[in-house]
Parts: C-alpha cells; structure tokens; sequence
C-alpha cells in the first residue's frame, strides 16, 4: 500500500478536473416556463420533458438523477450519495441529505498503515465505498414533493440504459482518461471500455444490468436497491472482495431530512447547504466578510476583488479544518462560525495591500468554543439545477467522490460504486484527496457521513425565487459557487457568463492561490506582488446556474463543458 502524499492528493485532482480553456459565449438559453440545467444534455432533456408533462421540479430533479447515473456515469450515480435543497414556491424548504455513510465495519484507523501513515485504500478499492444514498434520497424527495407516478421518473433512466445512447465526444474523452482506472476491474472494463475496445463518439452505449437494477427501482422504490436482489449481490460482492458494506448497512440506510441554513447578502436571501457540508458555511462566512469592503469597486477579478474573496476563502478553510463534521457525531459550532461578529473580527483580519500568510491563520473560534463548551445549539461531483413554471427552484449535488467512483463496478448490477470515504479526515493534519485537512469533527465513525463540499444553494429576491446554483469540483466546490454568485449578485453579470468567468481558488492549505487559465500575466504579477503564491490552473468548480430576470429564466452552464440549459 502507499502512501497518500499531500501534494499528490492536490495534483491528482488537478489532472481529474484538467479542463481546456473556456470558450466564451456569454448569452444565457432563455425559458418563460421551466429550466433545467445539467451536465448532459440527454439528462436535461428527460428533466424537461417531465416539466412539459405537468410534473414539478421535484419530478424533474429525480428524472434527471436517475437519467444522469446512466449517460454521465462519471458522476451521476445510483451508487454515491449527494444533497437535494428544495425551496417551494411557496417559501417552504428543505434539505435532503442523501451522503453516503460510514459502514458499520468502519473504523476511525481503517485507513492507516502500520506505521500511521495514511494509505490509499480511501480511494481505490472496495473498503473506500459508504453507502450509497442517492436512492434513498430521491425516494425521500419523491414521498414529501412527488406529483407524477415514481415509475415515469425512473421509465427514461431505463430507456437510456436498455436501448443505450450515442456516445458523445466528451464522454468518449471521459472514458479515455478513465482507462487505467477502470480497466482495474473486470466488470468495469467489460462496460465502460467494451473490455478494451473503447467507444468512440456517435457509437451506441448500451446499459442492460443498469437497466435492470433500475427496473427493481422503478417497480419497488428504494426498496428495490437497498433490499432484495440489488442489496444482496451488493453485499455478496463487498464480502467476497473485502469490502465493508454488508446487507445491515444498506437495509439500514436513511435520508437525512436537514434545516438548510440560510442568511441574507445585499438584501437577497440565500438558502444553502448545512453539515454535513461545509459548503453552506463557508458561502455565508465568506460573503459576510466581503460585506462593506467594497472588493467589488474595481470589477470582477480585478487584483482587489481576487485578493478579498481569497483571504476569506482561506480564514473559511482554516474553520473548515478543525470545526466541520457530521452534525450527528459531532457538535457543529453553525452558529459561532456564522455570527456577525466572529465574521466581523476575521473580516478585520484582512490586510487590504497584503496577503496574509495561512501561517498566521489559524481556526479562529475562541478556545471555549474549541473545546465544544457552548457549541450546543438547537474528482467528481456532478451538479444539476431545476425550476418549474410555478416557482418551484431544486438544487441536486451529487458524486461518487473520484471520477468513476473507486472505478468498481457491482457485477450484474451495471452501476459504478463511490470512494467516498476519502472525504473523512483518515488522520489529523494529512490532507484527503483535495488537499484538505481535517480534525475529530471529521475523523471516521460508523455510520457517520463525510465532511463534503458541495453547495447546492438558492437565492431570493423579494421572498421570490432568484437565482440555483451548485457546482462539482472538490475541495473548490465552495469557491466556485461563491464566486458565481458574487458575479450575479455584485457584479450584475447573466448567469452564463458568470459561470464562464475564470475562477480562483484558495483553501488555506496549501497556501497557493489557483488562478484558472485565463488570467492576464499582469494579474497574476500584481497578486504576486502582493506576497501570493500564484499556481495556474485548469481545474476549478464547473458551476451550473439558473437565475430569474424580469420573469425570465436564464440558464448557464460552463461553456467548455458538454452541458446543458434547457427550458420551453
Ligand atoms: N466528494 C466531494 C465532496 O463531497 O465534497
């Protein structure tokens, strides 16, 4: 076994994000009626389709879902897990946390060789794998906001699979990348890579065992993956190969029916994600302490607007370390984190003209709180956005964690299974897959659910429905949904060129500044100057956003990126 080495964590998502240099359209697709907003464009048309049947956006996210774990297996999934925020026309919320969980066989050292060091069985190989949520979460949303019959959700999943799709150039591209990883497994290669014969773009991709596994779905609800057929060759095959998931676990699997945690920027109310994401502390921690600077007075990612959104990134990122867990397991100090006056003293922290070495900044509670005393209180990822004709707004992220998962792929079952335990914190102070640290708030419990990135967010105006937005991306997940919505909400801009802006990064450790390419060199210097260590980039956060202008909808999906807005 290897060991994991913080860099390489760092390089290795840098190559699974690797994009090419965004081609800018600018113009939003616009729709009068219902939008829907995904990372494939087949995906987003079921969704639209169930809008144009009559059926709200709740029906539209859970076709999507399953239509994605089809055609974008690289992240769309019935095997992983992920986060569905739901704001009703009407003002009602709600935050379905579908995140994969610790098995009960789990183990906070599982991941640590003999001599503590961390190993890589986090990321490949059956003991990386919780257990899988997405099914659960979107029978969830079905039972509290579902009006079409479960079946016609899942029926075009199931076609997509049998009947099979034209392979795209992005996927065929996907594939390719994906070729070491999945040819470790038999299953895997037989599949996605037709036992080495790799599909080319335009050939026909056919599911069947997907298409089966779906097919139980369709006819038992979640019952008919987490029991019966599904669940038993799931766990015959995780015994058989040294995986922890038994049939317990997965009989035992709940969605998780969670407050969102909201706050008000500018006058807009944002609704966004809780722990066990840090996504949603760190979007209001950050826009809090940007308020009354005025980063924005020189323009979007002009050196001042880049050097504040940077310093509280990384005083949001040092908090992320040492406070952020499984609210479950954990006491989550939400509250603390978010008060206007911690916000206020780490936004005083901020030199105007200088970069603040991450050195020098640390977890910034006070040491009471650290201790738990007062905190009790009441590589790839894929995003999709959905709103219906009446208002209704839903935000789904989701992910197997890596690319392709762990890469293993359940024999007869036809779906891709997640490594999602290398989200938890295997040791203190050694850095996941993302770089990023963690503490005993995020330390491995059975049952517990890794700390997580993902953003799905909403936004208000005028108690209205304003503006869905989420992101894939990692550990810049959080950044980049920040950054689009300060590109919406500050800086006026349509949601698609918002999202086809180039985008920073900054997570405290390590302490670099990604500039996405597209960054002028005189930026880059300037930033430099300022006492940055600049790093150019490809990766960053493929943010997808809906936004409503004057009763239209416009959608935004990256530009260099096979997605898809799609409305009527
Ligand atoms: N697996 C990526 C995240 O949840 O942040």
């Amino acid at each position: 076994m290897q060991s994991v080495h913080g860099r390489s964590g760092v390089v290795y998502l840098l190559a699974a994000l690797l994009t090419a240099p965004p081609m800018r359209s600018g113009e939003p697709v616009r729709a009068r009626h219902g939008m829907v907003v995904a990372q494939e464009p087949l995906a987003a048309d079921v969704g639209v389709e169930i809008l144009k049947q009559g059926g709200n956006a709740i029906d539209a996210a859970i076709a999507v879902g399953f239509a994605l774990a089809v055609t974008h297996p690289v992240a769309g999934n019935i095997g992983g897990g992920g986060f569905m925020l739901v704001r009703l026309a009407n003002g009602r919320t709600a935050f379905l946390d579908f995140r994969e969980c610790a098995p009960r066989r789990a183990s906070r050292d599982m991941y640590l060789d003999s001599e503590g060091n961390p190993t890589k069985d986090s990321i490949f190989g059956w003991r990386s794998s919780g257990v899988p949520g997405s099914v659960a979460g979107f029978e969830t949303a079905y039972q509290k906001f579902g009006s079409k019959p479960w079946a016609n959700l899942v029926n075009p999943a199931i076609l997509l699979a049998r009947d099979g799709f034209p392979v795209s150039k992005s996927f065929s591209d996907s594939l390719h990348s994906a070729q070491e990883m999945l040819s470790a497994d038999p299953e895997s290669k037989r599949i996605f890579l037709r036992g080495g014969n790799l599909y080319r773009e335009g050939e026909i991709f056919r599911q069947p065992e997907l298409a089966g596994t779906l097919q139980r779905i369709a006819e038992n609800g979640a019952k008919g993956f987490y029991a019966g057929e599904t669940a038993s060759r799931l766990a015959g095959a995780m015994a058989a190969n040294g995986g922890l998931i038994a049939a317990e676990d997965l009989a035992a699997y709940k969605t998780i029916d969670r407050q969102p945690l909201t706050g008000t920027y500018r006058g807009y109310g944002i609704v966004t994600a809780p722990p066990p994401s840090a996504g949603g502390v760190g979007v209001l921690q950050i826009l809090g302490m940007l308020t009354g600077t005025h980063y924005d007075s020189d323009g979007p990612d002009s050196v001042k607007a880049v050097h504040y959104e940077a310093e509280a990134m990384r005083r949001f990122y040092a908090d992320r370390s040492e406070y952020l867990g499984d609210p479950d397991f954990y006491v989550v100090p939400v509250k603390p984190l978010l008060d206007p006056a911690y916000v206020a003293h780490r936004r005083k922290t901020i030199d105007p003209d200088r970069a603040t070495p991450s050195g020098l900044v640390e977890p910034g509670l006070p040491k009471t709180l650290n201790a738990g005393v007062d905190w009790k209180e009441s590589k790839q990822t894929t995003h999709y956005n959905v709103v219906d004709a009446k208002g209704n707004a839903v935000a789904v992220t989701y992910t197997l964690n890596n690319s392709y998962g762990n890469g293993i792929t359940v024999p007869g079952l036809g779906f891709l299974l997640n490594d999602e335990m290398d989200d938890f914190s295997a040791k203190p102070g050694a850095p996941n897959m993302f770089g990023l640290l963690g503490s005993d708030a995020n330390a491995i419990e059975p049952g517990k659910r890794p700390l997580s990135s993902m953003t799905p967010t909403i936004i208000t105006r005028n108690g209205k429905f304003f503006m869905a937005v989420g992101a894939p991306g990692g550990s810049r997940i959080t950044t980049g949904v920040t950054e689009v919505i300060l590109d919406v909400l500050d800086f006026h801009m349509n949601p698609q060129a918002a999202v086809d802006l180039p985008r920073f990064h900054h997570q405290w450790r390590p302490d670099i500044l990604y500039l996405q390419n597209g960054f002028s060199e005189q930026t880059a210097a300037a930033l430099k100057a300022m006492g940055y260590e600049v790093e150019a980039t490809g990766g960053v956060a493929r943010v997808e956003a809906i936004v409503m202008n004057n009763g239209t909808l416009e959608g935004g999906t990256e530009s260099r990126l096979s997605g898809k807005a799609a409305g009527y």
